[in-house]
This record gives structure tokens, sequence and C-alpha cells, in this order.
């Protein structure tokens, strides 16, 4: 068996990439992320064992899963395919940097190059479609889809998801959950606290907690995604599913007084975080949960896999779990896909990973040690945790919101535009601007 790993290579000539293919953004130096799972070695070239360049029966998995709470559920996925496929080599091509932040860069710089990975992560909805399917770049999976059985066991809304003009384009690997706060549960007992369910509670709770030295609520927003990742939190939870779905098809507009609301109460929200949280990543905000230093944060469930499978901890014991506030019966969907790009070298050992990786056995190994809830609902519901449990029956009941953090909301470029605002209005809690650029993305992209 042979598995080359390659993620420090990648890693360190992403900042170059970056600068030369001229993508934007603010690349971060992508780094092992949390600590306790890093990549697994400093590679190399790929060498087939006759030690000549890369062989035929090869697959290259491209994604963001490196680092803490983000890599075992691959790992564990590679382990199963190389099990199945003693003769097919794994190339783990993940670039660090948590939702894409560096990886996004990257790929793009690779599929202009014409030199795009054999199967790379993307979230479904418009970063998909918008984007690669768009540009042509990708192969139709109809006939996988047969062959598998996949269009009986894939929820309808999943498949339009990663479809476009009855094509469909991608293999989801899972559901994360978006709006979820995590909490520490010995500050609540300790404090005689509720986990607020409610933004007035949560206002309550905050200033209870802070008059006893401890941080509400954590917030890791060193890489940008994160704090639109709470914003969209509080969006949804201000404007409800409804209007929050309203604001993506031109049917509530982005100057709606629900929108203004969302930005003063995340203003007043951000009262309450960690002086420190501009040089925090999203794992070490969670850890300020997971030590007791900060009461709560707003995470997708991908911080479940890194409080259980990374940091041993217990849930409804060390660590609780809410959905964020006022968002109850509301479900905002993150679903990571992988697809079969054109002109790959690897056509057919591609098809047999997205095989495994779509089937009930790959899914029942990666979404356990992930955080997230399989996207096939024939999963063996055994092998979940409560927390897991919950969040299956929440997906099948609730109302469901794409998220803008994690790409499926709206375009990249719209996606952008939204976390520029955000960023900045961290800075400087200025309403009006925010809603004034808000409006002026938005008629740019729903015109
Ligand atoms: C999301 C992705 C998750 C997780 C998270 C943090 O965009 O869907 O699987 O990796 O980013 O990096």
């Amino acid at each position: 068996m042979k598995r080359t790993v390659k993620v420090s290579l990648v890693a360190t000539l992403c900042a170059a990439l970056l600068l030369a293919a001229g993508c934007g953004g603010a690349p971060s130096q992508p780094a092992n992320q949390g600590g306790s799972n890093p990549p697994a070695q400093s590679g190399s070239q790929t060498q087939s064992s006759g030690g000549e360049a890369s062989s035929e029966k090869q697959v290259e998995i491209f994604s963001w899963w490196t680092g803490a709470g983000e890599a075992a559920g691959l790992e564990g996925l590679i382990k199963l395919f190389t099990e199945k496929h003693p003769d097919i080599e794994v190339i783990n091509a993940a670039v660090a940097g948590g939702a894409g932040t560096n990886a996004k860069a990257v790929l793009a710089s690779r599929m202009s190059g014409g030199n795009p990975p054999d199967t790379f992560q993307v979230h479904a909805g418009h970063e998909l479609l918008d984007t690669w399917v768009a540009a042509d770049k990708m192969e139709p999976l109809n006939f996988l889809y047969e062959s598998e059985g996949w269009n009986n066991v894939f929820p309808k809304q999943l498949i339009d998801m990663m479809s476009k003009d009855g094509n469909v384009y991608s293999v989801a690997v899972n559901i994360h959950r978006g709006n979820v706060m995590w909490y520490n549960t010995k500050v609540f007992a300790d404090n005689n606290l509720t986990p607020p369910t409610t933004f007035d509670e949560f206002f309550t709770v905050a200033e209870a907690l802070k008059a006893k030295g401890i941080t509400p609520l954590a917030l890791g927003d060193k890489e940008p995604w994160t704090a639109l990742h709470l914003f969209e939190s509080v969006l949804l939870g201000v404007l409800g599913p409804d209007k929050y779905n309203g604001l993506f098809d031109g049917s509530v507009p982005w100057d709606d007084p629900g929108v203004r609301q969302a930005l003063e109460t995340f203003k007043r929200m951000l009262q309450y975080v960690n002086d420190d949280h501009a040089a925090r990543n999203w794992q070490d905000a969670s850890q300020l949960v997971a030590q007791g230093k900060a009461a709560m944060n707003v995470m997708g469930d991908w911080a479940k896999g890194y409080f259980t499978t990374d940091l041993n901890l217990k849930g409804n014991v060390d660590f609780g779990w809410a959905p964020s506030w006022n968002t109850e019966g509301t479900f905002m969907v993150v679903s990571d896909t992988f697809g079969l790009p054109k002109g790959i070298q690897h056509r057919d050992a591609t098809i047999e990973f997205l095989k495994v990786l779509g089937s009930k056995e790959g899914q029942d190994v990666f979404n356990p040690l992930k955080g997230s809830i399989p996207a096939r609902t024939d999963a063996d519901v055994s092998k979940y945790d409560e927390y897991s449990k919950e969040a299956m029956q929440d997906w099948s009941t609730n109302k469901l919101t794409p998220s803008i953090a994690h790409g499926s909301a709206a375009s990249p470029g719209f996606s952008e535009k939204i976390t520029q605002v955000i960023t900045v209005f961290v800075t400087t809690g200025d309403v009006d601007q925010a809603v004034a650029d808000l409006v002026a993305a938005a008629s740019a992209e729903l015109k």
C-alpha cells in the first residue's frame, strides 16, 4: 500500500500561487490549526515503487481539511478507500485554512492553469454551480448517481443544490449545521446560569458572565469568514428563515429593517467577545470554550468534531449545544461535495474514490469523525453520537437555509463582498455604512 501525503508542500506553495494568480483576498500564512492533529508529514514528489514519476493508478484529493477538527474524517475515508483499492495511490493535497481561506485561491489558480486536481472540495450550491459548472469545467455525474442508486438515497433538495439543467455535478459527503451555539457546561452550572436560546437571554447571561470576569462569547476572526459565520446566524435569528432566504432571491431588500437590527445586535454582541479575537482561528476560539475560558461560541458542527475527535470531550458532559439564538426550527446547511473535473489525469481512479465517498460505508466512517451527519438518508444511526442524532432529526424536519460563509447562499463574488462588509463592520461598527455597502453589493449581484 502506498500513500503519499504532500500537505505541507502544497501549503508552502500556496502563498506564492496566490501572488502569482492575483487571486485577491487576504492570504494568511497556511498553518497547522489548533495544534493537535497536524498534517502528517512534509511531502515531496509522488514516487511509484519503481521510482518513476507518478503512476496511472492515483487519485489526488484537494481540500482544506488539515489540522485539528478537520483532518481525521478525511484520513478515515482515505484509509477505507485504500483498503478497498490497495493499488491506487492517494495524494492528499490539502491546503490549510478554515472554510477554504487559502485552498479556494489555490484551486482557482490550478483550474485556470489547466492543472485541475482529480477531485476537490466544493460546497453544494452557488460555490459549485456559479463557478466550475458555469465554466464547463466539470463532468456531469448522472451515470454515477444511476449506477450507485444515489438518486434514491440523497435528499432531492440536496441533489438540486448540486445540479444544473438536469445534470448533477458532485457528490455530497456530509451535511454540516452552521447555526449552533456551543457552550461549556461547567461554566453554566458553576454560575447557576441557563444556556440562552434567545437574543434577550443571551444579553442577560452575557452581562452576568462578564460581571464575573468570564468571557461570554468566543470569537476567532483571524480568518474573516468566522465573523460572517456569527453574523449570518444572527441575521437568521432576527429575520427568520423565510426573510433570510428572501435576501438571496431579491424578494427581501438588504436595507430591510431586519438587516439593520441584525447589525445592531451583532455589534452589541461583539462587546462580549474575547479581546484577542483577531489573533485566533476557529479552533483557537472553540478551545476557549473547551477550556472554560469562554462560555459560548457559534460555529458549525465541525467544532463538535474538534471537541470529540481531537480534544476527547464528551457531549452533554463537557460541552453542550443548542441552535444559535432565535433559530430553533431552522437548519443552516453547509454541505461538502466532491466532483469530477474535466481533463484530469486519473479519471477511473477518481470515479472509484467518488463511489466510496458517496457510499453508506464511506459516509459512516467520515462523518462521526468530522462532526457532520451523512448526506445519505440511510446511515447507520448507531454509529453517531447524541449531538448527531439530534442534528439528523433537525435536518429532516427543520426549515433549511443556505450559508453565506460556506458558499451555498450566494455566488463567490457576492459572498466575498458580504465578508468584506462584515470584516470592516467588526472594526467600525458603522451600521449605516454596512447597510449601504450590502445594498450596493446586492444590487450588483441580484439585478
Ligand atoms: C467549512 C467546511 C467544513 C469545515 C469548515 C472549517 O466551509 O464546509 O467542512 O471544514 O469549513 O474549515
